[in-house]
C-alpha cells in the first residue's frame, strides 16, 4: 500500500490549484519509498511480445529503438533509458502505485510507464499531451519543468522521438526516492539521471475530437446506425444554383449533431469507447466458461473477486438502468444493481457477498458470468 501526501494540500486543493494548470513538485510524496520492481524485471517485461517498450540513448545524437528486445546491448552504462508502457497490466506489485492516484476518475487513468535510466539518460526536452505524475524510485534524477505553453513547437529529434527547444524552468530539482512531479499537458520537461534511476509515470488519457468523431463514425457503421438522411421538402426556387446557403449548412450540421444527441446511441458508444484498452493485458479467460446457473455457487465458493490488472471498467447511471462498460463491451442492467456495478467499477477487489443478493436476476447472472469467463474479474 502506498500512501500519498501532496505537500500540505488536500486532494481538492490540488485539483483546484494545479490539475491541468501548473506543474508541482511533491517532495516526499511517498515516505520511505520501496520500489515495486527492479531493473532486471523491467528488462524481462521489455523482452515480451505485446508489451510496448523503447530504449532511448543520447550518447551519439538522439537514438530510439522499439522493443521487444532480445538483448540490452544498446542500454549503455551512461546516457540510456529503457521505457516500458502499461507495466500495471502485467505486474501486480507495480500496479499498486496507481491506486493512490485514483482520486482522479478511473476512466482518465491510462497506464503506468516505468523507466530505467543510466547516468545522463533521459528522453530529452519534450511535452506530453496528457497529465503525468512522475515518481522517483531508486536513484536520483535531475528534472527541469517549464510552465504550460500551448504554443510550444515540437520537432522530431529522431523517428518516434518528439522534442521541444530550450525552455525556462519553473521547477529545477534533483528528485530522490519517493519524490513526485506533477506535470500538466503542454508543460515542457526534461529529466536526466544522476545515478541509475527508476521512474514511474502515471499517465492519463483525454480523447481529442478526431479520436471521438472517427470512433463514433465506426460505431455507427458497425451497428448500422446513423441512417437519417438530409431532406429539404421546403425547398424553394432561388437566384443562385452554386450556393450552399447558411440555412442548408445549419440543417446539415443539425443532422450530424442529432446522431450524437441520440442518448441510446451516444451512451453506448461513449461507454464502450472509453472502456476500451489501449494496451494488451494479462487476461486469463476461463477454460470452461461459467454458465449463469453456476454463478451462485461460484460466489459462495470465493470471498472476493479481483479486477484484472489495468482493466478499464466504468458505469453510467440512467434513471432506470445502469450501463456497465468493460474493455469496449457494454451491458445494460436494471437500476437496482447500481450499488454492485459501482463497487465493481470503483474498487479493485469486491466482496462476493455484496454481489450475491443480485443473483436472483437472470441478466445480472449472465453479465457476471461473462465478466468472469472473460477473465475481467477473477477469484483466487
Ligand atoms: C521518463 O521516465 O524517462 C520519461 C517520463 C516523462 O517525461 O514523461
Ligand atoms: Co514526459
Amino acid at each position: 500500500m502506498y500512501s500519498l501526501t501532496i505537500n500540505e494540500l488536500s486532494k481538492a486543493q490540488f485539483l483546484a490549484q494545479y490539475w491541468q494548470k501548473q506543474p508541482l513538485l511533491i517532495k516526499g510524496g511517498f515516505k520511505n519509498f520501496v520500489d515495486p520492481i527492479d531493473a532486471e524485471e523491467l528488462a524481462g517485461l521489455a523482452m515480451e511480445e505485446g508489451i510496448e517498450s523503447r530504449i532511448v540513448t543520447n550518447s551519439d545524437g538522439w537514438q530510439c529503438a522499439n522493443g521487444p528486445f532480445e538483448d540490452f546491448s544498446t542500454l549503455g552504462e551512461e546516457r540510456s533509458t529503457l521505457l516500458v508502457q502499461a507495466v500495471d497490466h502485467w505486474h501486480p506489485e507495480a500496479a499498486e502505485l496507481v491506486e493512490p492516484f485514483r482520486f482522479i476518475p478511473n476512466w482518465r487513468i491510462d497506464d503506468l510507464m516505468v523507466s530505467y535510466s543510466t547516468p545522463g539518460g533521459g528522453v530529452g526536452p519534450h511535452i506530453d499531451q496528457y497529465d503525468v505524475f512522475i515518481i522517483q524510485g531508486a536513484g536520483k534524477r535531475h528534472w527541469r519543468v517549464g510552465k504550460v505553453d500551448k504554443n510550444v513547437q515540437q520537432f522530431s529529434a529522431n523517428k518516434g522521438l518528439l522534442q521541444v527547444g530550450p525552455f525556462t524552468a519553473v521547477i529545477d530539482v534533483e528528485l530522490e526516492p519517493g519524490d513526485i512531479l506533477y506535470i500538466p499537458p503542454n508543460a515542457p520537461h526534461e529529466g536526466y539521471a544522476v545515478e541509475p534511476s527508476l521512474n514511474y509515470s502515471i499517465g492519463f488519457r483525454a480523447p481529442n475530437q478526431t479520436d471521438l468523431l472517427s470512433s463514433f463514425a465506426d460505431h455507427l457503421i458497425d451497428h448500422d446506425l446513423g441512417q437519417a438522411r438530409y431532406s429539404d421538402e421546403q425547398l424553394t426556387e432561388r437566384a443562385s444554383r452554386g450556393e450552399l446557403t447558411g440555412d442548408e449548412i445549419a440543417r446539415l450540421r443539425k443532422l450530424m449533431i442529432a446522431a450524437i444527441e441520440d442518448d441510446n446511441t451516444f451512451l453506448r458508444f461513449i461507454s464502450e469507447n472509453l472502456s476500451e484498452a489501449k494496451h494488451d493485458k494479462d487476461l486469463l479467460p476461463l477454460d470452461a466458461p461459467l454458465e449463469e446457473n453456476q454463478i451462485m455457487d461460484f460466489l459462495s465458493d470465493y470471498p472476493v473477486l479481483h479486477k484484472a490488472g489495468g482493466l478499464r471498467a466504468l458505469y453510467i447511471e440512467r434513471p432506470d438502468a445502469v450501463i456497465l462498460a468493460v474493455e469496449g463491451h457494454s451491458f445494460c442492467l436494471p437500476i437496482k444493481h447500481l450499488d454492485s456495478v459501482k463497487q465493481l467499477c470503483d474498487e479493485q477487489v469486491v466482496a462476493t457477498d455484496v454481489l450475491a443478493p443480485n443473483t436472483s436476476c437472470l441478466l445480472f447472472r449472465q453479465t457476471l458470468a461473462t465478466l468472469i469467463s472473460e477473465g475481467y474479474w477473477f477469484a483466487d
